[in-house]
């Protein structure tokens, strides 16, 4: 199935999670701290919430949103 990362297509296994399918695309980043750091997955199970992402227009957990066709994510602050 393909989503669209940042706008660009992304091919990725059905079953995975945004965050899975974020880290295969070779960049894992899911979001830039108000200081300006990079943010990447940290628990993969909802709690630390370092994974949230725009998608589909709403603020989500990448690790807690399985991956469905045609789905937007943006990286975001
Ligand atoms: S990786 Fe920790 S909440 Fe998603």
């Amino acid at each position: 199935m393909i989503i669209y990362l940042d706008q660009e297509a992304l091919d990725v296994a059905s079953g995975l999670s945004v965050a899975a399918a974020v880290a295969a695309s070779g960049d894992p980043r899911t979001r830039t701290s108000c200081s300006g750091q990079p943010r990447t997955p940290l628990c993969g199970m909802g709690i630390c919430q370092e994974c949230r992402m725009t998608i589909d227009g709403q603020r989500q957990l990448a690790c807690q949103t399985l991956c469905r066709d045609g789905m937007r994510v943006e990286r975001s602050q």
